[in-house]
């Protein structure tokens, strides 16, 4: 007996698939899985890119660390553990938009990768792509929009990222967008071009 069949709940197959709504579109749902250390851009990034697509034509949304943590994960902190739990949510989360055709953008830390792993394994191949925001930690610190380095640097934050507590850099990730040599446009549509290159959207007539 599985788990589920213990606590009797069942699968319901839907009638209309993620292909019906596909077709339908005109594009792929997907999860575009942003990572880096705090202030690395990945907020500001994912903003872009959403808007980018809805003027295309296609439904984007932004699922973001700070904005995540006020309201569905209000009940995380950032230990390890608390997370990896945050990742865990985050995952399913971004998982259900892709098969109700959106491209999502989550904007997360997530500094494991076996968290982000994790989160990749929830979709079928093809559909998530690690975005790894790549910043040099004194850029980052420099820029500090919040203060919170500087409040870090001050013992005033316990575990944070980037100063006192771990980032794994990705392994394999499909893009690295470099946040301290790029401008925010040159980012974005670097990412664009992927998801066309990818089969996610159609491409642009050039003219
Ligand atoms: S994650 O590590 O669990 O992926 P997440 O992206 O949700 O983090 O949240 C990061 C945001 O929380 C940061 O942008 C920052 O504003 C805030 N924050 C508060 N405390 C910390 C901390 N100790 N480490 C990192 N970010 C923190």
């Amino acid at each position: 007996m599985t788990a589920s069949e213990r606590r009797n709940i069942t699968w319901h197959k839907p009638l209309v698939t993620q292909a019906d709504r596909e077709r339908r579109n005109g594009y792929k749902g997907a999860v575009i899985w942003l990572t880096g250390l705090p202030s690395s851009g990945k907020s500001t990034l994912a903003h872009e890119v959403e808007q980018l697509l809805f003027e295309r034509g296609c439904n984007s949304y932004v699922l973001d660390g700070d904005n995540v943590r006020h309201r569905l994960n209000k009940d995380l902190g950032f230990s390890p553990e608390d997370r990896t739990e945050n990742i865990r949510r985050i995952g399913e989360a971004a998982n259900l938009f892709a098969d109700a055709g959106v491209i999502v953008l989550t904007a997360f830390i997530s500094p494991y990768q076996e968290d982000r792993d994790q989160a990749r394994a929830l979709n079928e191949q093809g559909r998530f792509f690690e975005v790894f925001c790549k910043c040099a930690v004194g850029e980052c610190e420099r820029r500090d929009p919040k203060g919170l380095y500087r409040r870090a640097r001050k013992g005033e934050i316990d575990s944070f990222t980037g100063v006192n507590a771990p980032y794994e850099e990705p392994q394999a990730p499909e893009i690295i967008v470099e946040t301290d040599k790029h401008s925010l446009e040159e980012c974005a549509e670097q990412i664009i071009r992927y998801l066309e290159e990818h089969d996610i959207v159609p491409s642009t007539p050039t003219s």
